[in-house]
């Protein structure tokens, strides 16, 4: 137990974000001590378990190997505070629901206790760094309570943003586009971002490893977002153009892409994207925007939010507009309920809205989904008459219509004709995410739809659309 670690790190939060990166971290640096910390026990007891409280491809393999050796996972903050040299901080920051600012404003109440509770144990100097996204000069509001009554105890802070996507965490984080890290330019501050540095050059090539001031980091990460949810509101925007004029999403996607100067990602058309980070993220933005009186420029970023409000709701309408302008009773089976592939995370994820939508407009839901189920439950425990089935053959069994919610790759591998010997007849397929052989559906007999290409039916349309 008396093994010499080199450092000694801590991360309060062990969420998302905290608990890969930290495990990576381990992974990589067996010479350093990790511990995470977390105020929710249930979180720390699935961290020490063989069932961990994410789902991640890859992560569990790198817990094993490290855990218990130099990872360790604590429910004991204030131990963990004093024994560190570096404290990473990635505890959440919801958007606020009361007071100033509620529905845009970040609520920083998790963010400030914690930084007490640091000043409160530490007695030694320790470098802070921030890991969660924050509004730009959120460091220095930090600085200010860690440096206030402390005698001889010197904090660093440093702003560290994390950029990894879910689903493909372990990827993001064991080969980086950039690690961007954000100092002070004074002597210590340096000498932080160096310590830091050195850590991320275990694994992460050195012009990978980039620097600027605080400020600038904490405002890249918000712009990173702002910007990738910018580029789904855009092409989500163009789908609605395409189904009035017969273009294809897809094809207007390829033919944008091709041009080196946009690339090719996050073109693809959706219901709309959900997650913990893109809307939170670009409301912060547009209230940083109308708190320095750049009202002009909030508007240009809540139309990213607005698009995305419009998309959901806009496939709903198509729905109940394709089907015959009622839902009452019908039953409809989702496809996935995860906000995207391969994680069980549903924070924010278009299906709540829609299944919300769709109840209300009295269907009657069937959810399937490798990974969320569990969640789905916890976000639709107000709705009655939802069946939650794992296997989407079960699932989709005596259905009047299939909506795929989330891109997971097993809904593109399923024998669509026995799915569609099971549904009622006349069977819809309402593809949310473009990922279906849409020509094939339709010869087996199904009436389809996708997001911003032409509809196959066997039938004539109304024309409105929406
Ligand atoms: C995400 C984003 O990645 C991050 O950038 C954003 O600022 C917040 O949301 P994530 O790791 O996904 O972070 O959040 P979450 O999974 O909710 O984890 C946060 C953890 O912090 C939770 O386990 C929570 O229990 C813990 N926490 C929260 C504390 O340990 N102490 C607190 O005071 C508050
Ligand atoms: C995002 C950022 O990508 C990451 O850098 C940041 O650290 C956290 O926020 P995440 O929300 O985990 O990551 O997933 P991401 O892959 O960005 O997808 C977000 C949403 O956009 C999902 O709902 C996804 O389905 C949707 N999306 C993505 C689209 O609708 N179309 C696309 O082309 C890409």
């Amino acid at each position: 137990m008396n093994q010499i670690f080199e450092k000694k790190i801590l991360c309060i939060g062990a969420g998302y974000v905290g608990g890969p990166t930290m495990a990576v971290i381990a992974h990589r640096c067996p010479g350093h001590k990790v511990t995470v910390v977390d105020v929710n026990p249930d979180r720390i007891r699935q961290w020490s378990s063989d069932s961990l409280p994410i789902y991640e491809p890859g992560l569990k393999e790198i817990v094993m190997e490290a855990r218990g050796r130099n990872l360790f996972f604590s429910t004991d903050i204030e131990a963990g505070i004093r024994e560190s040299d570096i404290i990473f901080v990635s505890v959440n920051t919801p958007t606020k629901t009361y007071g100033a600012g509620a529905g845009m404003a970040p609520d920083l109440q998790y963010w400030e206790k914690t930084a007490r509770q640091i000043r409160e144990n530490s007695d030694s100097s320790k470098i802070i760094v921030e890991k969660s996204t924050l509004p730009v000069k959120t460091a220095e509001a930090m600085e200010r309570i860690l440096t206030s009554n402390r005698n001889g105890v010197h904090f660093d802070v440093l702003s560290n943003p994390e950029f990894l996507a879910e689903g493909t965490a372990i990827r993001d984080l064991e080969n980086p586009d950039r690690v961007l890290i954000g100092s002070r330019e004074t002597p210590s501050g340096l000498r932080a971002r160096d310590e830091l540095c050195r850590i991320y050059a275990n694994w992460v090539p050195k012009e990978k490893i980039i620097s600027s001031s605080i400020w600038s980091s904490e405002l890249s990460k918000l712009v990173s977002n702002a910007f990738l949810a910018q580029r789904i509101s855009s092409i989500n925007s163009i789908s609605a153009l395409c189904e009035k004029t017969n273009a294809n999403v897809s094809e207007v996607a390829r033919a944008v892409g091709m041009d080196s100067r946009l690339g090719n990602k996050f073109l693809n058309a959706s219901i709309g994207f959900g997650g913990s980070c893109f809307k939170k993220d670009v409301l912060h933005l547009v209230y940083l925007c109308t708190y320095y009186g750049l009202e002009t420029v909030g508007r240009y970023w809540e139309g990213v939010i607005e698009i995305n409000e419009y998309q959901k709701e806009r496939f709903v309408l198509n729905m109940l507009n394709s089907m015959f302008n009622t839902l009452t009773d019908k039953k409809i089976c989702l496809f996935g309920f995860a906000f995207k592939a391969d994680t069980g995370d549903t924070r924010e994820s278009a299906a709540i809205y829609i299944a919300e939508r769709l109840a209300e407009e009295r269907a009657r839901l069937v959810i399937t989904d490798p990974e969320a189920l569990e969640n789905a439950k916890d976000d639709l425990k107000g709705l009655e008459d939802i069946s939650y089935i794992v296997d989407p053959y079960e699932a989709a069994d005596g259905c009047d219509a299939v909506a795929v919610m989330t891109e997971w790759d097993v809904y593109r591998r399923l024998d669509y004709k026995k799915i569609y010997d099971r549904m009622k007849k006349p069977a819809f397929i309402f593809d949310g995410r473009n990922i279906l052989d849409y020509g094939r559906l339709f010869e087996i007999g199904f009436n389809v739809f996708s997001i911003g290409r032409p509809a196959l039916t066997h039938f004539e349309l109304s024309p409105s659309r929406h």
